[in-house]
This record gives C-alpha cells, sequence and structure tokens, in this order.
C-alpha cells in the first residue's frame, strides 16, 4: 500500500472526461462518462474534470450526474473568464460533494491577439475578476493560463500572483501546444517558485500536450521542479496527440521511487482495467506497444528473453504484470458451468450486476459456450461490456440470416426491435457487411456517414468471439457502437445498431438551444 500523504505525494487530476473527449470522435454518453467516472473514483483520482458545462447540455448534464455521484475524488468543472461560464460550472457542480471550479485564459501573445484580440491588461483584469467570480461559489478554485508555456516570464507571473490573490488555490501550468521540452518546463515551475512572492499559497500544477511525444517527460519534470498535481488521461487520449498517459506517470513514480522520489494515490492494479473501459468506450485502439497498457508491453517472444524469463522474471521485467492489475489469461468456463459459478466469475473480474443483468449475461454466455469450445476471461468481459453498453439501446437487432460468398449478391435478411416493434428488411450489397448495414439503413432511415469499421478478435483461434467498434458521423456528430459476438456479421450488425442508439441520444441532446459554443 502507498503512503497516502506528504509533500512527496503529487495529486492525480485526471481530465479524460473533459480534454480527453475533446479528441475529434472520442466522444461518450452519460452512461458512459459517469462509468469511467466511478472508474477513476475507484482507483483513487483525486480530482476528477467531468466536463466544460457551458460547452453543451450534454456535457453540463455529465458534470451534474457525476457530481451526484462521486463523493471521494474532487468533481471539476472547467468554465473560460466570463461570469456565464462560471455560473453554469457552478450551476453543474451543485450536487458536489467536493467541487472544484477550473477557469483559464490564454496569456500568450498569439492567443491574446489573435484568438481574444486582448490587451495584455484586459487579459490580467479577466482573470482577476474570474477567480474572484468563482470564489464566490468554492473554496477550491483552480487556474490556468492557456498556452503558458510560450508566454512572456514577466506577464506570466504577474498573471499567477494576481489569480492567487484573487483566490485561486490550484495554479496550472499548461503547455497547451505540446511545445516544450523537459529541462525547459523544470525551469519554467522553477521561475515561477522563485519570481511569485505568494506561489506558496497553491499547488502548482502541470498540463501536458503529446504533440512532441514528450507529454510524460514534460509533468515529470515539473513535478521535480516543484509541481505537485499532473493533468492527465488514461491511455494519454485528448486533443490532437493527447495529453500525458496517466498509467505512465504513475507506474514511472512507483518503479524509479530511487530516482524520483515521488508517488501518487492511484491503485495501480486498476490501470488494465481503465485502460480497457476507455478504449472501448471511446473505440480509441491502444497501440501494441503503448508502455503499460500496450497488448505487447508484458509479451516476451524473443527466445533468449524467454529463457532469461524462466529463470528469474526480473532479467526483463522491470516490473509485474500483476501490479497493473494484468492476469494471465485463464481458461474459465464451459458449457456445463452454472450459473452460480459464473456469477462468482462475475466477481471475481471486477463486476457488479444485478440480478436482472446476470441473467441476460448468463443467457449469452450459454449461447457462446455452445458454439465456443473454450471460454476465456476476456470472452466473458466481451459479453459482459456488450451488454453493459446495449442497456438503455431503442433499437435491438432480433435476428440475422445473411448469403455471402463468390456467388453474388449477397444478402442480408434482417429483423430489428424498434421501440418494441419487429421490423424485417431484405437488402443486397457489395460484400456481406454492407448488405447488412443497407439493410439496417432501410429500417432506421438515417443520413449518418460510417467512418470507422474495425474488427478484433477477443481471444485466439477460429472460434474467437468478433468485437467490432463502429464510427457514425452525422451533421458534426460523431458516436462509436460497439458489438460483440462469434458471429461477425451478427457483432458487425450490434456495433452499427449501437451506434444509432447513440446517435439518437446526441441528437436530442444537441437539439437547436443544446449545444452552446466551441471547446477551448
Ligand atoms: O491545453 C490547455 O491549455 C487546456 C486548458 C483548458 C487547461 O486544456
Ligand atoms: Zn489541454
Amino acid at each position: 500500500m502507498s503512503p497516502v500523504s506528504g509533500d512527496h505525494i503529487v495529486r492525480i487530476f485526471d481530465t479524460t472526461l473533459r480534454d480527453g473527449e475533446q479528441s475529434p470522435g472520442a466522444s461518450m454518453n452519460l452512461e458512459e462518462k459517469i462509468q469511467i467516472a466511478e472508474m477513476l473514483e475507484s482507483m483513487g483520482v483525486d480530482i476528477i474534470e467531468a466536463g466544460f458545462p457551458i460547452a453543451s447540455n450534454g456535457d453540463f448534464e455529465a458534470v451534474h450526474e457525476i457530481s451526484k455521484i462521486v463523493t471521494d475524488s474532487i468533481v471539476c468543472g472547467l468554465a473560460r473568464a466570463s461570469a456565464k461560464d462560471i455560473d453554469r460550472a457552478a450551476e453543474a457542480l451543485k450536487p458536489a460533494a467536493r467541487p472544484r471550479i477550473h477557469t483559464f485564459i490564454s496569456t500568450s501573445p498569439v492567443h491574446m491577439k489573435h484568438k481574444l484580440q486582448l490587451e495584455p491588461e484586459q487579459v490580467l483584469d479577466a482573470v482577476v475578476f474570474s477567480v474572484s467570480h468563482a470564489r464566490k461559489y468554492c473554496d477550491d478554485v483552480e487556474w490556468s493560463p492557456e498556452d503558458a508555456t510560450r508566454t512572456d516570464h514577466d506577464f506570466l507571473c504577474r498573471t499567477v500572483e494576481a489569480a492567487i490573490k484573487a483566490g485561486a488555490s490550484t495554479v496550472n501550468i499548461p503547455d497547451t501546444v505540446g511545445y516544450t521540452v523537459p529541462d525547459e518546463f523544470g525551469n519554467l515551475i522553477r521561475m515561477l517558485k522563485e519570481r511569485v512572492p505568494n506561489i506558496h499559497k497553491a499547488v502548482i500544477s502541470t498540463h501536458c500536450h503529446n504533440d512532441l511525444g514528450l507529454a510524460v517527460a514534460n509533468s515529470i519534470a515539473g513535478v521535480v521542479a516543484g509541481a505537485r498535481q499532473i493533468e492527465c488521461t488514461i491511455n494519454g487520449l485528448g486533443e490532437r496527440a493527447g495529453n500525458a498517459a496517466m498509467e505512465e506517470l504513475v507506474m514511472v513514480f512507483r518503479t524509479r521511487g530511487d530516482a524520483l522520489p515521488f508517488d501518487t494515490r492511484i491503485d495501480s492494479t486498476k490501470i488494465t482495467k481503465a485502460s480497457k473501459l476507455v478504449a472501448t468506450i471511446t473505440g480509441f485502439p491502444v497501440q501494441y506497444n503503448k508502455a503499460i497498457v500496450g497488448k505487447n508491453a508484458f509479451a516476451h517472444e524473443a527466445g533468449i528473453h524467454q529463457d532469461g524469463m524462466l529463470k528469474h522474471n526480473q532479467t526483463y521485467e522491470i516490473m509485474t504484470p500483476a501490479s497493473v492489475g494484468l492476469r494471465e489469461s485463464s481458461l474459465v468456463m464451459g458449457k456445463h458451468s452454472g450459473r452460480h459459478a459464473f456469477r462468482e466469475k462475475l466477481k471475481e473480474l471486477g463486476y457488479e450486476l444485478g440480478d436482472n443483468a446476470i441473467q441476460d449475461v448468463f443467457k449469452r454466455f450459454k449461447d457462446v459456450a455452445d458454439k465456443k469450445k473454450e471460454i476465456f476471461d476476456e470472452d466473458i468481459i466481451a459479453l459482459v461490456d456488450d451488454q453493459v453498453f446495449r442497456a438503455y439501446d431503442r433499437i435491438r437487432v432480433a435476428s440475422l440470416r445473411v448469403v455471402a460468398g463468390t456467388e453474388g449478391p449477397q444478402e442480408a435478411d434482417l429483423t430489428l426491435e424498434v421501440d418494441g416493434q419487429m421490423q424485417r428488411h431484405k437488402a443486397t450489397g457489395d460484400g456481406p457487411v454492407d448488405a447488412v448495414f443497407n439493410a439496417i439503413k432501410a429500417i432506421c432511415g438515417h443520413h449518418a456517414h460510417l467512418k470507422l469499421f474495425q474488427v478484433n478478435a477477443v481471444t485466439q483461434g477460429t472460434d474467437a468471439q468478433a468485437e467490432v467498434s463502429v464510427r457514425l458521423e452525422e451533421d458534426g456528430r460523431s458516436v462509436v457502437g460497439l458489438g460483440a459476438d462469434t458471429d461477425t456479421l451478427v457483432a458487425s450488425a450490434r456495433a452499427y445498431v449501437n451506434a444509432l442508439n447513440k446517435l439518437a441520444v446526441k441528437r436530442q441532446k444537441t437539439a437547436p438551444g443544446g449545444s452552446i459554443e466551441a471547446a477551448p
């Protein structure tokens, strides 16, 4: 168990639900955001940035609902330096046990001149106004000078001092465009510590983007120089090349405490689960060789490495797979396994489902067990995730028969249950997947564009379950649908229908009056 207090503890501020969600195509619905927030709280995240309430009604609702549920972590809402933004953030955070308002304004010459069209003195006034206004609502106010790493040092010092004087207890220093390098960023934090007279009254935070692949290294340099909060995301999700990856930061401090005497409160054994959850929900796959959470991060392929590992695991392993919650893939159950054993297995995998949900997943498990000789943990995880993500769907795949092969035309005979009514359609297509999607389109009548169709095998073998992700885009709205089944075409239909369900929810939320302004 890691120590939980002391000056060597670095607070983890997770912004997967705000900056992470700003990645094009990574939008999430309310239920998905709640699932991620619960995961973040359970792994010990200090601060969860749940959204940017003024950006859309969906963001407002997410911050509001997460504020009701999360009690251990601080829940944070983002706001620009205007009363309207801050009022909306405060309103969204009302139910929070531990609310934080995070307000920001750009301070670099290029942003002030071209984006804000404001003089430096006007920006300084806005800093004082925004922090003071936020303090009327809550004691915990964070302030960020956007594009800090390209800001004139004298001006940065003046704004930081003014923000702290106005009541900010955290000052976050963003490398908004991922431009800085470790020594330079460390020196910037040192410069603030030396020159800002009231800096000791605030926690210094880092917020590094990964455009040059340096986000984690820059964040660590910031901590060495005196920062005690890091803003980061699961899997490094975020604008453009993303933000600093939380899993990498946590494991750097855990593994190299000898060189870097810092730690976080994060339960590292939950990292793998959190990474999978975020990848599944967003449809953004994790690259195979990604540090800590990539599929190959703990795989030893070369004979000489395998030989060394068999003799002693420390020959090629600097941290254990168990320390990040990675378990040996185990052969778990078969078609004779009973409901009780299944329930126990779900508990062991960390799922707490209600009786009805267990009943539904158990039925699907039996169907899969009839088709597949061996069922692994991964199969059960795919089944549960599939069921959970589908729980709110208004449209469901009832049955599907497909004609495929070299003799075209390929044809799909599909029945969907739409709001409880069965609707059937036969369609042809350029291949079986196209036929299935055409049949869905004929029944549901939408004009969304297919942007991504991705198939992954859950385990090895030709009888493996297929996990399909489908990204649809319609009028600037983007959603990812997921589906799993031993039949790739059924999984594809489920994924497409799941995406349409999410799109319907999104259409309602962003109907005229819903979407307010673009995110920063
Ligand atoms: O990158 C950035 O500057 C931000 C701020 C809103 C903190 O995300
Ligand atoms: Zn950012």
